[in-house]
């Protein structure tokens, strides 16, 4: 299979590209994206002589680039958005591994080419979920999740999805979860970057902390499996060993155990489920001898309440969630603005948002600018000491 890989330069990305290397005889790379960081193209060009696009953000490395390597095309910002690549390049499936916004007019333009499409960047389901519904169903393309505990949904759905009463997503709690809300005042992006059970990119990292990555998670399976909001739930799990889980109505569970490996769900994506994987069925939590859980307090991560708002309301509003918190955690990242800030600027954008129903792709590109515009204005009040909340 050829694979066009979307952000090749990141935490996915690079085990992506693990995951071909130990595969070849069954995936071929012909093109990739990076941003800013462009060292690994040497090294992904050594191995995958068969890569004929490659798109970049700076256009003066790219025309050094395609000096050192006149059989590849080179393309950058300056010419290019990164999704040309998508039109470009003879591919059968894309992974996208970018993160953040700039994801979903790839994720849109791969469907509306009737291609696969193996997903880890879960905003593109936040905001446009309904919009990507709607291509599958007309049709349209092929979607497999990346994502760790999505992927273990998946495989617990393949293997029983009859009388099911509720999917649960396992969640760390991110670097601070040993805090209670009153010591998160002060803490700084260098210790929220320290995830107790996982090496991802520094924007997953943050949103593990502030708990926003959790209900970005209850958002795409809501989207991904049609599960209502009612029967998506939360259970804190310290080791990140059980990935997710399925509770039926018959009183048992079945889920997914085995060592945090991001290369696991890439792998299965990119073999569209047709491997041998296992799943375990267990009678009750406390079965799972050596490992710890804790019910999820809602008060101590308000984020994720917002998945009800968007699951329920859809429309615009998981894009304002998006851009709010996507501005924000650049904020928090640079320091500019503290940690309880990234939730105070969501909470009022989300409320004072106008939501529009069935939006169209120029309509969520409209409230994205429109978001990110005001995020601006909070965080360099927020800069001056004069936001009042
Ligand atoms: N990491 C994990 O373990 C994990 C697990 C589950 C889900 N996910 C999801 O997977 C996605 C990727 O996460 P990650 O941790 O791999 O992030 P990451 O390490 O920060 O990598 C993001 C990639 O996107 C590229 N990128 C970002 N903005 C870009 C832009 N404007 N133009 C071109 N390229 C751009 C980056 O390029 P440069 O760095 O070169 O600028 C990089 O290649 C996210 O949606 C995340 O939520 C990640």
């Amino acid at each position: 299979m050829r694979i066009l890989l979307l952000g090749a330069s990141g935490s996915i990305g690079s085990q992506t590209i693990d995951v071909i290397n130990k595969n070849p005889q069954d995936f071929t790379l012909v093109g990739f994206s990076v941003g800013k960081r462009t060292r690994c193209i040497s090294y992904i060009l050594k191995k995958h002589k068969e890569v004929r696009y490659i798109y970049l953000i700076d256009a003066s490395k790219a025309k050094q680039y395609s000096k050192k390597y006149p059989h590849v095309n080179f393309l950058s910002s300056k010419d290019h958005q990164l999704s040309d690549l998508v039109d470009l390049v003879d591919f059968d499936m894309a992974v996208n591994a970018l993160v953040g916004f700039s994801g979903l007019l790839p994720s849109i333009k791969v469907l509306e080419k009737n291609k696969k499409l193996a997903l880890a960047n879960k905003e593109s389901l936040v905001v446009a979920g309904e919009l990507i519904n709607k291509l599958l169903d007309e049709g349209k393309g092929e979607l497999y999740p990346i994502d760790s505990e999505h992927s273990a949904l998946w495989k617990c759905l393949k293997v029983n999805d009859q009388g099911v009463k509720k999917m649960i997503l396992t969640a760390s709690g991110g670097a601070f979860r040993k805090l209670n809300r009153s010591e998160l005042k002060d803490v700084k992006a260098a210790e929220a970057l320290k995830h107790p059970t996982w090496k991802m990119g520094a924007k997953i990292t943050i949103d593990c902390a502030t708990m926003v990555n959790k209900c970005f998670e209850i958002i795409e399976a809501g989207y991904l499996y049609r599960y209502p909001y009612s029967k998506i739930g939360v259970m804190l799990h310290d080791e990140s060993y059980l990935h997710s889980y399925l509770s039926y109505l018959d009183g048992s569970f079945r889920g997914e155990i085995s060592k945090p490996d991001m290369r696991n769900p890439i792998k299965f994506a990119l073999y569209q489920g047709n491997i041998p994987f296992s799943t375990q069925s267990f009678s009750s939590l406390t079965d799972l001898k050596g490992l710890h859980f804790h019910e999820f307090d809602p008060s101590r991560y308000p984020l994720v309440s917002l998945a009800k708002l968007v699951l329920l309301k859809k429309g615009t509003y998981g894009a304002v969630l998006n851009r709010a918190n996507e501005e924000a955690v650049h904020a928090y990242l640079k320091d500019e603005i503290a940690f309880l800030d990234i939730e105070r600027i969501i909470f009022k954008l989300m409320k004072e948002h106008k939501n529009v129903h069935n939006p169209s792709l120029d309509d969520l590109i409209r409230v994205d600018n429109d978001v990110n515009n005001k995020t601006h204005l909070i965080i360099e009040k927020i800069k001056k000491g004069e936001m009042r909340w």
